[in-house]
């Protein structure tokens, strides 16, 4: 049995005092963390304080970083500094990172050796654009990502991921994929897993579905054999609506 991620991306929003205020409530109404593992993922000025807030049942996850250690990369966060602040997971290759900021699936590989060296959980982004989609390559381009992002891993590393699947023409456009879209190709991520890391691996990892999640349509994705957790974007900065999905059970 695959333990449910629910998590939030806030993505560049929230200051100081409101992210507090959030964490400081959500913390209260969330699922035991035996249950449901719930994350809220911030920027990274805001992670130490709320770190410090997070309760027994809420974790705290930045949404990138660097795969160096330390150096002379002006600008960038290093994963020693995220496990120093008490982070527990971290959203790699989110496709706003791979659009804005030209992410290659090198740099997310890297990136996602760096974060289980310190035991950060990385949340890999994968995910298709609409042309790709309407041109059938869905499953090419999850593969290739999948198995970039994967590459050099051991067993024991690849059980300790999550994967997020975010069709991009479902992010931030209210256009869910459907239910039995967002499974089949949520079950065809783990199919990859399974051929590269032996199904034993592929069964204990979790894949979240990610795009326009909302309280009124996590049920029915969580429902489905494939779909282990949510990444949620919009509908995660409302605290109310956060506290309904991460009890999505009692909807
Ligand atoms: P929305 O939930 O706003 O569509 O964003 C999804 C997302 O990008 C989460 O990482």
């Amino acid at each position: 049995m695959r333990k449910p991620i629910i998590a939030g991306n806030w993505k560049m929003h929230k200051v100081r005092d409101e992210a507090l205020e959030f964490v400081y409530l959500v913390s209260q109404h969330v699922p035991p963390i035996e249950e449901v593992d719930t994350v809220i993922c911030a920027q990274a000025v805001l992670l130490r304080s709320l770190v410090k807030r997070q309760g027994d049942n809420l974790r705290i996850g930045a949404q990138n970083m660097f795969y160096e250690d330390k150096g002379a990369y002006t600008g960038e966060v290093s994963p020693v500094t995220l496990e120093d602040a008490g982070v527990k997971y971290v959203i790699i290759g989110h496709s706003e990172r791979r659009q804005y900021f030209h992410e290659t699936d090198e740099d997310v590989n890297k990136k996602v050796h760096a974060a289980l060296r310190h035991n950060l959980i990385p949340i890999i982004c994968v995910g298709e654009r609409l042309e790709e989609r309407e041109n059938n390559l869905t499953n090419q381009v999850v593969e290739r990502q999948t198995v970039l992002a994967l590459k050099g891993l051991t067993q024991e590393q690849v059980k300790n991921i999550v994967i997020a699947y975010e069709p991009i023409w479902a992010i931030g456009t209210g256009r869910t994929a459907t239910a039995e879209m967002a499974n089949e190709t949520c079950g065809f991520i783990r199919s990859v897993i399974a051929r590269e890391y032996g199904q034993e691996v592929a069964d204990e990892d979790r894949i979240q579905y990610g795009g326009s999640v909302n309280p009124d349509n996590i049920k029915e994705l969580m429902a489905q054999e494939h779909i282990d957790g949510c990444l949620i974007g919009g509908a995660s900065l409302d605290p109310y609506a956060f506290i309904k999905m991460a009890n999505y059970k009692k909807l």
